[in-house]
């Protein structure tokens, strides 16, 4: 498994780390108010040409503010966009609490949060040409060393590479959950090289990727046994499951193996940082296993009998774009379960650590 891909195998965990960090901190400092208070307090600010509003991590070992910033520049194959929705993703939360440096992934400070937006194009940098001002698009800040620029942001610089045009069809806020998750799901999926006809558990499948991945493998015909709580059971069957196992119930492995004795073909999982707690139990000999989460040791695939392989996510324009016009066209059902304003943000960052997100949570910027 690559550095990079163990980085993010730990975002999940960081971020929650963080959020219940804040969580003890607001608790120690709210005695005088019976209302919730805002994760991160909007620092009040006199909007000027040069600057923007971001929510980032000004320097190292300190908590993410949202504050002004200068409004940055598109490099050589680059793109500047006015930011009108950011998806937020659990990778979030580790770098909101600082953990860049503790993954050995090279940084600037100041760190901007966010990764996946939608917005209109405001500049282009030298060698870009499938874009142009005034454009609307889609896109992601891919992890490319030094990590500095984020999403979460009225203006945000991403690389060409990552950044297509939004179909007409499809609206700002329901884009800007498309580049992450859509992707992981896509590249999941061809992992396990998933054919019509097979039965593919899906671990985690009430979240962001999972949605994606229900309805893209019920597209192929494949039958589909999907993991959420009782609450997300009926949101999961119209997505395409066909059957929902409750792992609030007790141990996925059991309950599927009750449903299919001789196990499943594949599964992809999404949930977890634990090698030990991935259900690869309920796979047949001979099945596959894909992971953007936790996944077993090869000694451990190898004693159960399958293959498994780490998938780490890249949203290229070449991903996306074939996603954002599916969605566009009602194929594929983008499932945002929040909206909230910037200085929401670390509120829906959150929410992802502490688990009932069911969907994605889409940040929109009035801008
Ligand atoms: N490597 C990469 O490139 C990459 C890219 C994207 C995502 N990821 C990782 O992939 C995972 C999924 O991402 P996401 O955006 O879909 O996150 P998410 O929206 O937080 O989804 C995770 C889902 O897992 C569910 N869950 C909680 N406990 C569970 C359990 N014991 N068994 C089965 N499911 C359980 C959660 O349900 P509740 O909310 O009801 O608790 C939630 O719906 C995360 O770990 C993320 O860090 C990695």
């Amino acid at each position: 498994m690559s550095r990079l891909t163990l980085v993010l195998l730990a975002a999940a965990a960081a971020g929650v780390a963080w959020f219940l960090n804040r969580r003890r901190s607001d608790a120690q400092t709210s005695t005088t108010t019976t209302s919730p208070r805002p994760a991160v307090t909007p620092t009040p600010i006199t909007k000027k040409e040069s600057s923007m509003r971001a929510l980032y991590v000004p320097a190292a070992g300190e908590q993410p503010k949202l504050a002004d910033l200068p409004t940055p520049t598109p490099t050589e194959g680059t793109v500047l966009i006015r930011v009108k929705a950011a998806g937020l993703n659990p990778i979030d939360n580790g770098v909101a609490m600082g953990m860049l440096a503790q993954w050995g992934l090279p940084h600037e400070y100041p760190v901007v949060l966010g990764r996946d937006a939608a917005g209109v194009v405001e500049a282009v940098g030298a060698g870009v040409d499938h874009v142009a001002v005034g454009d609307e698009v889609l896109g992601h800040v891919l992890l490319a060393p030094p990590i500095s620029a984020g999403t979460l942001a009225e203006l945000a610089v991403l690389p060409a590479a990552a950044v297509t045009k939004k179909p007409a069809g499809l609206d700002f806020t329901k884009a800007a959950a498309l580049p992450l998750a859509g992707a992981g799901a896509v590249q999941t999926i061809e992992a396990i090289d998933a054919q019509a006809g097979q039965t593919v558990l899906v671990n985690g499948a009430s979240g962001g990727v999972g949605s994606f991945v229900v309805q893209l493998l019920a597209a192929r015909g494949v039958k589909v046994v999907a993991t959420g709580k009782a609450s997300d059971a009926a949101r999961l069957r119209e997505l395409g499951a066909s059957q929902v196992v409750d792992f609030t119930a007790g141990p996925v492995v059991e309950q599927v193996r009750a449903a299919f004795p001789n196990g499943v073909d594949a599964l992809i999982n999404l949930h977890g940082m634990d090698p030990a707690g991935v259900p690869i139990g309920a796979v047949r000999q001979g099945g596959k296993v894909s992971s953007l989460a936790a996944m077993p040791d090869e000694e451990t695939l190898r004693a159960a009998g399958v293959t498994g392989t780490p998938v780490m996510a890249r949203p290229t324009r070449e991903v996306i774009a074939p996603l954002a016009d599916r969605a566009a066209a009602g194929d594929l059902k983008v499932v945002v379960s929040e909206v909230l304003p910037l200085d929401r943000a670390a509120e829906g960052l959150g929410r992802l650590a502490t688990g009932g997100a069911s969907g994605k949570l889409v940040v929109t910027l009035g801008n």
